[in-house]
């Protein structure tokens, strides 16, 4: 394998900060794939690409599609894809039928799902097969019907014991990694120092393993940032900026100019 590899990922625990974003096509993969450790296709394009108000309506073939345009455009990265809602929770059989769909159509290394002990028999159930899987516990927008929203998990301290179960769940059941998610910073703290797997955190800790972003939003694409994202770019104005001089040199017939025309 020429990419970075799972066990090298897991390799990480306690090291080197991971380093990872979400990527959905291949353009931006391909820059994101020189410094990232892995690339999430996260059902979060459903959202940020196509516009719907939550995750909940992603199909696989949805994911499969980016998932594709993500590996081709990238050559280092490990590539991780999301199983989207309603392909994976019914039964082990059936996350195992639909995560080896993900991976033969898209050729990536790993599939994350949400969840935690609830998720457990299955995590072992695609591991033992030879489907590595990401875990995703904390804030979990694929329950958001459940939860009442996208709330910040733990801030009652009487939840931290059921996190902190989800977290030893996955882990002992085979998962590679752990995406903790909206989760206040001591608790993903403590489940960081508690678990022997790495630790990826969104609106989590700097003390996680690893950390992740969703690209559009620390580019400054996205309309509207949560709390823990950090602007990294200011690509919304840039874009209008360049759509708005495009109109008005067509309107003024100052494109094409000589240089884009044929002689
Ligand atoms: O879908 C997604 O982008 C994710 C990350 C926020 C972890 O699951
Ligand atoms: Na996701």
């Amino acid at each position: 394998i020429r990419r970075i590899t799972v066990p090298q990922i897991v390799a990480r625990k306690g090291g080197d900060p991971i380093v990872s974003l979400t990527s959905y096509h291949a353009h931006t993969a391909a820059i994101v794939d020189k410094y990232a450790d892995f690339i999430l296709v996260g059902d979060s394009l459903g959202m940020v690409m196509h516009g719907m108000e939550s995750t909940l309506g992603v199909s696989l073939d949805l994911m499969i599609m980016h998932g594709k345009a993500v590996v081709r455009g990238t050559q280092k990265a490990l590539i991780v894809v999301d199983m989207p809602f309603g392909t994976y929770e019914e039964s082990p059989a059936m996350a195992f039928r639909n995560a080896a769909r993900i991976m033969k159509e898209t050729g990536c290394g790993a599939v994350k799902l949400e969840g935690g002990a609830r998720m457990a028999e299955t995590i072992r159930f695609l591991t033992e097969r030879g489907i590595p899987v990401m875990a995703h516990i904390g804030l979990t927008p694929q329950s958001s019907h459940v939860i009442g929203g996208f709330k910040t998990q733990g801030r009652d301290q009487d939840s931290w014991p059921l996190h902190e179960v989800d977290a030893k769940a996955v882990t002992e059941a085979g998962a590679f990694a752990i995406v903790l998610e909206g989760m206040v910073e001591p608790l993903a703290a403590k489940i960081t120092k508690q678990i022997g797997i790495p630790t990826i955190g969104i609106g989590a800790s700097a003390d996680c393993d690893g950390q992740i972003l969703v690209l559009e939003d620390m580019l400054g694409l996205n309309e509207w940032t949560p709390k823990f994202v950090k602007t990294y770019g200011n690509l919304g104005p840039a874009i209008e900026n360049a759509v708005s001089d495009y109109a008005e040199d067509v309107k003024s017939r100052n494109f094409p100019g000589p240089d884009q025309v044929y002689r």
